[in-house]
């Protein structure tokens, strides 16, 4: 199953309730939050009280990507604010395994973000407890960058890890996310997709999301007819 993340990081902020219920109209599978300190990256985004505004809204998971050092003292509170899933840099936090557990604790799945520099290494002892793994193929701290290519084959690494773990986990792909490079994302082993100014930067939400649903299906069906019969 492939999920399509729409990232409000590139919606227009000032009719933000109205962005989220048009992007799940769309069909938008989840919401994407992405939480950046100014401190762990260059931005200042957003807070738990934005996902607290939003979550009445609609019935979509929200996907709750922190970008702030430390990590531990927020969780809680995006929690509280509603997020399903909260995703964290193994930069930011002092003792991964407790923010994982901490997450888990107050009711949320747990993912792990690695940037474009970051070793999949870390995930040789922590991948039996994540929910889902993050590859970012940008540098944090920005929308509308440039796919980085090399995010390819660490998404085909981060795929075999997971088949081996036969865990259900969500494998996603962040950043520079566009209709030309979605299907080769998901050939590579993505089965959650976040993108932001694809989406919201475009003049018809349900019109992108169905055609990067076409490129899904045909990576589908390409993907199928190269497994061994
Ligand atoms: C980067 C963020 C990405 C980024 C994606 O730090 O985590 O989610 O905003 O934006 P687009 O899809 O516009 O590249």
């Amino acid at each position: 199953m492939y999920r399509i993340a729409a990232n409000i990081l590139s919606a227009n902020l000032a009719r933000l309730g109205d962005e989220v219920t048009a992007v799940v109209r769309a069909g938008a599978d989840l919401i994407h939050v992405d939480v950046m300190d100014n401190h762990y990256v260059p931005i200042l985004s957003v807070g738990p009280s934005v996902c607290e505004a939003i979550r009445p809204l609609t019935a979509v998971p929200i996907d709750v990507h922190l970008m702030v050092k430390p990590v531990d003292r927020i969780v809680p509170e995006f929690a509280r604010a509603g997020a399903d899933l909260i995703t964290f840099h193994p930069e930011t936090a002092e003792h991964i395994e407790r923010t994982i557990d901490l997450i888990h604790d107050h009711g949320c799945k747990a993912g792990l973000a690695f940037n474009p520099a970051t070793p999949l290494a870390w995930l040789d002892r922590l991948l039996g407890k994540l929910d889902l793994v993050s590859i970012l193929s940008v540098n944090p701290g920005f929308g509308s960058h440039k796919f980085i290519s090399a995010a390819l084959p660490k998404l085909r690494e981060a795929r075999r890890r997971i088949d081996e773990s036969g865990r259900p986990i969500w494998l996603e792909v962040n950043g520079g996310v566009k209709l030309d490079n979605i299907a080769e994302a998901a050939q590579a082993g993505a089965d959650t997709f976040v993108a932001g100014s694809a989406i919201y930067g475009s003049e018809d939400y349900a019109v992108t999301i169905s055609s990067m649903r076409a490129q899904l299906a045909w990576a589908a069906s390409l993907r199928r007819s190269l497994q061994p019969a």
